[in-house]
């Protein structure tokens, strides 16, 4: 069996309260006016970085440091957290899934078989992300999978698509459309009878995370499910063209709409006997509809129409509720979390967020486990978010209701860690919005002080970090780095986050006067984090983590 004892660190003591801050979207970059951070009043966090040169530092938060194919690939907040928590780089989803199809693997697992039952007599339904951001999914993926579905006997094959716009450029739906329609029409030459089926925009249609407003998934049900929406159209890229050229729309809200054939009839409502296969395979967004159509028992809304399928995931998304039971690739196995083994080894854990962002510091934090280790020492409060607004119309979110609830819990003495999630520079900074993203990076600023503030009261230490960038670079730029401009002149906003590193501060009274951060590690990343916390504990990690980020002179 696993041996759960962490081994005392030599020199740190225990009994010392440790907050973990994450701020969402915090990354490191030159200042500039595109740089929300730096315009915005951040005295807190500049202190930190203009503080002692031994105390704060960089990590990478993207690419292979996080688990993520190539460092083009930008950081996330599953991979951030997951290696924040885990203290190891996983391979992870986007990775897995590109082997299992250079392979051919992938369809030869038990997932594959299962829905290949539904090629002779049904359709194959595909539902997901449409875009190349690789953060939920990715075209190329789904264009393999498509191929490979159709030469081992799909004849008939529906898309749902959900335009994207938040992790790709706003506006790139219409191409990514094309290059799908395009690949569709290539297979009707080829006799089979696919096209895309219905549609509509991220953020309002299917895509919710941690059930903060269940009609959003309601809408997509609708839509791919029963072959109705509010609007019908001939084919996709009509409806992407003209429901995008209403005021105000973009990428990631567009409405439902379900294609119709001459007649006016949905062409891909999901019959029984078809087969589903949700393409994403990052979890937090696709748990809800993987439940709508997994569970016999349902009540978060009225389904109306329950086909017997064969469902499959792209991935299993949450391993502790088994949920899809039936998936195409093995999700990476992340086990003997910090989580867990500082739990096993006495450390009183409260961990908080709002709603969008509570099952990072949870679910992520602890390896896309759902639950407590041990819930009498274990704490998880989730703020409820604002639901039905884009995070621009208020910006500054529950920062300080999750600041007060961490300070509580460390003025209550009841926790040894309180570890905190603050979402605005990234859920405010996906909206793109630059004036609205200043106002959320102050907000979560002040939310650090606050739970700074608490640290001193009690003599604790605090480690401030975040997942990866987002707020401080809001502009896409050329290679040279200067802002790159559309065909009207006006910049091109960045909604996604980025590649570059992001900070990790220590500090507090509790903290030995002899810590400090290493210098020999040649690029540490996020997962040098977790063993780090475990110092701050009075723990040594587990000898198979990444690296702890500090040492302790003799003094
Ligand atoms: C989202 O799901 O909102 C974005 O695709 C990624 O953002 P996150 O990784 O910060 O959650
Ligand atoms: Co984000």
């Amino acid at each position: 069996g696993i041996s759960w004892t962490l081994p005392d660190h030599p020199k740190l003591p225990k009994g010392k309260p440790v907050a973990v801050v994450v701020l969402d979207g915090w990354g490191e970059a030159d200042a500039d006016q595109y740089n929300c951070i730096h315009v915005a009043q951040t005295p807190v966090m500049d202190s930190l970085k203009n503080g002692a040169p031994e105390k704060w530092r960089l990590v990478k938060a993207h690419g292979t440091a996080v688990g993520l194919p190539s460092d083009d690939d930008m950081g996330n907040s599953e991979v951030g957290h997951n290696a924040l928590g885990a203290g190891r780089i996983f391979a992870q989803g986007a990775k897995l899934v590109d082997k299992a199809l250079a392979s051919g693997k992938i369809y030869e697992g038990d997932g594959f078989n299962y829905i290949k039952e539904s090629f002779e007599n049904g359709t194959l339904h595909l539902i997901g992300l449409l875009s190349d951001g690789g953060v939920h999914s990715r075209l190329d993926q789904l264009q393999l999978l498509l191929k490979g579905a159709s030469e081992r006997g799909a004849k008939r094959i529906r898309v749902h698509i959900l335009t994207d716009g938040r992790d790709v450029l706003d506006g790139s739906s219409v191409g990514f459309v094309e290059t799908l329609e395009n690949d569709l029409s290539q297979l009707r030459g080829k006799g089979i009878d696919a096209q895309i089926a219905s549609g509509g925009g991220r953020m309002y249609v299917t895509m919710d995370r941690y059930e903060n407003d269940w009609t959003v998934v309601k809408r997509g049900w609708d839509a791919q499910v029963l072959g109705e929406a509010p609007y019908k159209f001939k084919s996709a890229l009509e409806a992407v063209k003209t429901l995008r050229a209403e005021p105000k729309a973009n990428d990631q809200y567009l409405p439902p709409f379900v294609i119709v054939d001459d007649s006016g009839k949905a062409v891909g409502p999901v019959l029984d006997g078809d087969a589903v296969v949700t393409i994403n395979f990052r979890a937090d967004r696709m748990v809800m509809l993987a439940k709508a159509l997994e569970y016999a028992d349902f009540d978060k809304f009225d389904r109306v129409r329950v086909p017997k399928i064969r469902y499959a995931g792209m991935l299993q998304y949450d391993g502790e509720l088994k949920l899809p039971n039936r998936y195409l690739v093995s999700p990476p196995e992340i086990e003997r979390t910090s989580g867990e083994y500082l739990v096993k080894n006495g450390i009183r854990t409260f961990a908080c967020s709002e709603t969008v962002k509570f099952g990072h510091v949870t679910f992520f934090w602890n390896g896309n486990r759902s639950g407590y280790f041990d819930e009498t020492k274990e704490e998880y409060v989730e703020i409820p978010s604002d639901s039905g607004i884009t995070f621009n119309v208020a910006p500054k979110m529950k920062a300080l209701e999750i600041a007060e609830k961490a300070r509580d819990a460390l003025l209550s003495g009841k926790f040894d860690q309180v570890r905190v999630n603050l979402p605005n520079g990234d859920m405010v900074g996906h909206t793109g919005d630059i004036e609205a993203t200043v106002v959320a990076c102050k907000a979560a600023d002040e939310a650090v002080k606050m739970i700074l503030d608490a640290v001193e009261q009690v003599g604790g230490i605090y480690l401030v970090t975040a997942d990866h960038g987002n707020a401080e670079d809001m502009v896409k730029r050329n290679k040279a780095g200067k802002p790159l401009l559309d065909k009207s002149g006006g910049i091109q906003i960045l909604t996604s986050h980025t590649l570059q590193p992001v900070p990790v501060a220590i500090g507090g009274p509790g903290l030995h006067p002899g810590v400090k951060f290493r210098t020999d590690i040649q690029t540490p990343g996020l997962a040098n984090v977790a063993a780090t916390v475990m110092n701050l504990h009075g723990f040594e990690a587990p000898a198979d983590y990444e690296t702890t980020l500090i040492e302790v002179a003799d003094n």
